[in-house]
């Protein structure tokens, strides 16, 4: 066994795991954070996209112990007192989800691009940086007018000017 200690969705968390144990099954099994998902075990369909010290990380792909004295943000980090984040926001506004199994990826892989790349994002752009998140329900068409809109949201921009 062996202890960890992070901070998830800003409360600090210690626990005494098995030093195997991927940070998902941290998220979800012993914080029972079930937001974040778990799509296939080939690292290939980022629902299991969490924030780790600000960067978008594949939580099935990373032990438990990677995170140790980090800061990690999951999907339901992301609302702040009652309002939701603006890309979530989109993502309601745009029906940006079917089955909505892959969105808390999709929204972190989202919010992630934003943070690196600004809130001026093209469709191309989009497209690529989803390239590791898979939605088995193909709703790829509003998932990137979603993150089109969440991004200018998040500069500011009304949410509604991405629409149709
Ligand atoms: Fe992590 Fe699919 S569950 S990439
Ligand atoms: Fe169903 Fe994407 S909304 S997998």
């Amino acid at each position: 066994m062996a202890i960890v200690s992070m901070t998830v969705n800003g409360k600090p968390v210690t626990a005494d795991i098995d030093p195997r144990t991927l940070l998902v099954q941290f998220l979800r099994e012993h914080l029972r954070l079930t937001g974040t998902h778990v799509g296939c075990d080939t690292s290939q369909c980022g629902a299991c996209v969490v924030h780790v010290d600000g960067k978008a990380v594949k939580a099935c792909t990373a032990l438990a112990l990677q995170a140790d004295g980090a800061s990690v943000v999951t999907i339901e980090g992301l609302a702040q007192g009652g309002e939701l984040h603006p890309m979530q926001a989109a993502f309601r506004e745009h029906h940006g989800l079917q089955c909505g199994y892959c969105t808390p990826g999709m929204i972190m892989t989202a919010v992630d691009m934003v943070n690196r790349l600004g809130s001026d994002l093209d469709e191309a752009t989009i497209r690529t940086e989803l390239e590791g998140n898979i939605c088995r329900c193909t709703g790829y068409h509003n998932i990137v007018r979603a993150v089109e809109a969440g991004a200018r949201a998040m500069a500011g921009g009304a949410l509604r000017e991405a629409a149709e």
